[in-house]
This record gives C-alpha cells, sequence and structure tokens, in this order.
C-alpha cells in the first residue's frame, strides 16, 4: 500500500495541522510505503514573498521531522524537487472540466473572503490530484475540508484512464476482472473522524489564515496567552460547562491522554471548576506533549544542511516512483513512443 500527503508550507504549523494531518502521517508511515512531501508549489498561491516561502519550508520540513517522522523509512520530500508533476499537472489538466474547478471549496471560500482569483488557485486541485497519481497512491490522509480534492483526483484519475486506456472499465480500475488496468490508480483519502476538524481559540475552525491558531513552536509566552485566551462563556465556576461547541474542551480531549481525560470530563460535566483552571491543565499538556518536539526542532534548526540532504534524497526516492508511471503517460499520450 501506497500513502501519500502534503502539507502546504505557507506558515507556522500549528495544532489543527498536528491532529489532523501529522499525527495520522506519524502513525501511518509504518503501514506501507508513505510518501510525505511539502506543498511549496501549492504554497505560491498565497505566499508572495520569497524568504517567507523559504522559511516556511524550513519550518514545515522542521517539524515532519521533529514530530516523529524517520526519514530513513518514510520518504520526505519537497514538491517542486520533483519536476515530473508540473508535466503531469498539465497533462491532467487537459481532461479536467471547468466546472469541477468552479465548485472547488478551495476556491469559493477565498473568493467569498473577498480575494480576487489567479489561475494559480483555480488549478490549485489539478496540481494537487497530479501530486496523488504522479506516485500512484492508494491512500491519501489528510483533513476533512481536503476530501472533495482526493475525489476530484478520483474522478480525473477515471477520466483519463477512460481516454487514453482502450477498453478501460470505471467498474474495473484494477483490471482484476480482466480489463485492462487504468494507468492513473484511483486513491482514497482518509479522514480522523474523532479529530475531522480543530477548533482555534475563538471556536472557529483553526486556520493559520484566521488569525486563531495555537502554533506547535511558538514562544512559551505566545503559547500561554493563546491557550488563556481560548474563547470561553460565561457559565459559572458551580455549573456544570456545556461540551459543544467548546474548542477548549475539544482542546482537553485531543490533548489529554486517558485516565487524566475521563477525570477532567467527570469535573467539566458536574461543574465546580472555572475555565481559567482547564486552561492551566490544557497549558501543562501542551508543554508535556510537544517538549520534546520543540526541543528537537531546537536541535534540527541548528543543523540545517542534514535537513536539506534529507529532502534532497527523499525527492531522488519520489523520482523513481514517479518515472514508470510518467513515462506510462507520456506513451499513452502520444507525447512519447
Ligand atoms: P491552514 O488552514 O492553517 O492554512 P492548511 O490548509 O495548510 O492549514 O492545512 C494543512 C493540513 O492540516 C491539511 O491536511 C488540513 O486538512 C489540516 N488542517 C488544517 N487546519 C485544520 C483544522 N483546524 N482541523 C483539522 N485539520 C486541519
Ligand atoms: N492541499 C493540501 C493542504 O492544504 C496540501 C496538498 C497538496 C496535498 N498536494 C497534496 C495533500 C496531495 C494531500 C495530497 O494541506
Amino acid at each position: 500500500m501506497r500513502i501519500l500527503s502534503g502539507i502546504q508550507s505557507s506558515g507556522n504549523l500549528h495544532l489543527g495541522n498536528y491532529f489532523g494531518a501529522i499525527r495520522q502521517f506519524v502513525e501511518l508511515q509504518h503501514e506501507g510505503e508513505s510518501l510525505y512531501f511539502i506543498a511549496d508549489l501549492h504554497a505560491l498561491t498565497t505566499v508572495k514573498d520569497p524568504e517567507t516561502l523559504r522559511n516556511s519550508v524550513l519550518e514545515t520540513a522542521l517539524a515532519f521531522l521533529s514530530l516523529g517522522l524517520d526519514p530513513v523509512h518514510a520518504i520526505l520530500f519537497r514538491q517542486s524537487d520533483v519536476p515530473e508533476i508540473l508535466e503531469l499537472y498539465w497533462i491532467l489538466g487537459t481532461v479536467v472540466p471547468v466546472s469541477n474547478l468552479e465548485r472547488a471549496t478551495s476556491f469559493k471560500d477565498k473568493i467569498s473572503r473577498g480575494l480576487s482569483p489567479d489561475f494559480g488557485l483555480f488549478a490549485y486541485p489539478v496540481l494537487m490530484a497530479a501530486d496523488i497519481l504522479l506516485y500512484g497512491s492508494d491512500l491519501v490522509p489528510v483533513g476533512r475540508d481536503q476530501n472533495q480534492h482526493v475525489e476530484f483526483a478520483r474522478d480525473w484519475a477515471t477520466k483519463f484512464n477512460l481516454t487514453y486506456v482502450p477498453g478501460y472499465d470505471p467498474a474495473d480500475p484494477e483490471g482484476t476482472a480482466g480489463h485492462p488496468a487504468g494507468i492513473l490508480k484511483l486513491p482514497a483519502a482518509r479522514i480522523q473522524e474523532s479529530t475531522a476538524v480543530v477548533l482555534g481559540i475563538d471556536g472557529q475552525k483553526m486556520s493559520k489564515s484566521y488569525g486563531n491558531a495555537i502554533d506547535l513552536f511558538a514562544s512559551d509566552s505566545e503559547i500561554k496567552k493563546r491557550i488563556m485566551s481560548i474563547k470561553t462563556d460565561s457559565t459559572p465556576i458551580e455549573a456544570p460547562k456545556p461540551t459543544e461547541n467548546s474548542a477548549l474542551y475539544q482542546l482537553l480531549k485531543l490533548l489529554v491522554p486517558e485516565p487524566e481525560f475521563a477525570q477532567i470530563d467527570r469535573s467539566w460535566k458536574a461543574g465546580g471548576t472555572g475555565y481559567g483552571e482547564y486552561k492551566k491543565q490544557l497549558l501543562n499538556f501542551f508543554h508535556a506533549q510537544f517538549d520534546p518536539a520543540r526541543k528537537k526542532r531546537q536541535e534540527l534548526l541548528e543543523n540545517r544542511g542534514e535537513v536539506e540532504r534529507v529532502l534532497r534524497y527523499g525527492a531522488e526516492r519520489a523520482r523513481q516512483i514517479a518515472e514508470p508511471i510518467i513515462n506510462e503517460v507520456r506513451r499513452a499520450t502520444g507525447l512519447r513512443l
């Protein structure tokens, strides 16, 4: 089984990125051949400052490595180090209906926030589909917000196969019932339901673009400030606290291991403890969980040459996987003999 996922490197990583994405990457790295990449080409759709881009790529690589990805086992690379991606992106684009791109949530969201769209943003899902299909991925672990993109990748792979593989039957995509197998393999998304959407300190979805994130590698004082300012309601100390839509409760649930969480859960529902007390507990558990990674990141930061070597080695391995697939695509389309 081949597992693939990417993270767009457009800022510092936060708890939403960890529980929605990176934690799954780390857990899955030993369940198959895994490829994880830093989506720097995608990041260009939002980051227009070279220094910021370079820094985000570095931060993402540091986060992957310090949070437990093993670069000997997992293939860790930078998207733009595999030039074949842009070739498949173009070819795939020639079978993508414009109407699909118009209803892409990423595109609609950004427009509704008043950003004037450029071609890169419009074409974002095509590049993402190429990312997935270039390596023949089976499983794509992502947050719920990315599910539509994986669905598109499936649809367009089918469309490509129907166009270029004579006799291809979408009901038999792998060719197990005697039809010719597709050139592009159909991927499946893997969404971890329990953490599908991590809430930010204002109670909305945590996102670097909403200014409501708790960053994994911020300074101790910044982390404290953020956690202490998690929005809560006016339930009195003595009263039982509501769990629904409570960012504080959700974050405790994510960060506090059993059996400590069971205890917090009981007291939350019984009343008698104020929100401030829970925030202090959350802060302690944040440090208990992330301090080892925070320390490791600091060490890696002082050894950037090693991080660069890891990324280059990963890109070489990724290109080896991509090569037979892109060659078949070139032949099937008539671009090569
Ligand atoms: P952001 O919204 O901060 O810009 P990205 O879009 O770069 O984050 O997301 C990177 C990865 O982290 C994706 O796989 C995404 O699904 C996941 N992710 C981001 N925010 C959250 C969240 N609040 N809850 C769950 N997963 C998230
Ligand atoms: N769009 C994804 C995000 O916002 C990043 C990404 C790019 C990705 N290409 C991918 C994720 C391919 C999974 C597979 O995080």
